[in-house]
């Protein structure tokens, strides 16, 4: 099917999440209005208060594994099976919802929330139930030294050369349901433009911050302008733009 891009990055955030039930971190009732984010997602934070930090990540493991995709993950995954060209997904999303709705070419920058890491023998390992201090490595069986695998404020993200090679290459970059508050993703689209060969669109449910450095915007519900704009690109055999 002839499609008017080669080289496709998309990356999301916490809104295309959002109609699955999971919460956003910065909307009106978001998880950073309830928490504070120095205390259950930073190194410092899980030092100072190890079950708390534990507890906040179990609750939203609970309430990941009560969540479904819904249908803007679903038209992302048709994207990556329908396109011909370079593809890549990037998500700050530490949910599975992308990979059940069937996305494959993923990268987690922000980590997997049903992962732990063992920081006494480096092995990452899935992890559905709750945690605490005194889990147990499954790998190395030893006591107390496991972590959420995922990217506190602080630590490096996850695949950055990766990630930063596919936007340096991409012709078309989406970003949909982020805030584009928080870096290195908020800068991605800077990247883009940059490279200077790229169209790009932002699909959020309200202009985000790094609205006006986007060519194209869609604003609503991901479970509506993601299909819809999925829909337009597959069907397309002359430019969008
Ligand atoms: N459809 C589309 N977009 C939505 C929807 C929706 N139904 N609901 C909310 N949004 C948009 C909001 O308008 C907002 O711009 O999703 C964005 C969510 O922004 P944040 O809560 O800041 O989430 P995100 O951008 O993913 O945060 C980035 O910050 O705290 C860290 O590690 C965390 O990965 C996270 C990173």
């Amino acid at each position: 099917m002839p499609q008017p891009f080669r080289s496709l990055v998309i990356l999301t955030g916490a809104g295309i999440s959002a109609e699955s039930g999971l919460g956003t971190f910065r909307d009106k009732d978001g998880l950073w209005t309830r928490y504070s984010l120095e205390d259950v997602a930073t190194p410092e934070g899980f030092v100072r208060d190890p079950v708390l930090v534990h507890d906040f990540y179990n609750a939203r493991r609970r309430n990941l594994i009560d969540a479904a995709p819904n249908a803007a993950h679903a038209a992302l995954a048709e994207l990556e099976r329908h396109w011909d060209g370079d593809f890549l997904l990037v998500t700050q999303n530490v949910d599975d919802l992308h990979e059940r709705a069937g996305s494959q070419k993923l990268l987690h920058m922000h980590g997997e929330l049903l992962k732990m890491r063992c920081e006494n023998c480096g092995q990452v390992t899935s992890w559905t139930g709750d945690a605490a201090p005194d889990s147990i490595c499954p790998v190395c069986r030893v006591q107390g030294y496991m972590r959420p695998h995922v990217v506190w404020f602080g630590e490096m993200p996850f695949y950055m050369e990766m990630i930063f090679t596919a936007l340096q290459r991409c012709d078309l970059f989406l970003s949909v349901g982020t805030s584009g508050t928080v870096y290195p993703a908020a800068g991605f689209v800077s990247e883009v433009r940059q490279a200077g060969r790229a169209h790009t669109v932002e699909l959020n449910l309200d202009p985000s911050d790094g609205h006006s450095l986007f060519a194209e915007h869609l604003h609503g519900p991901a479970t509506e302008v993601v299909p819809r704009y999925v829909t337009r690109l597959l069907q397309a055999d002359t430019p969008l733009v």
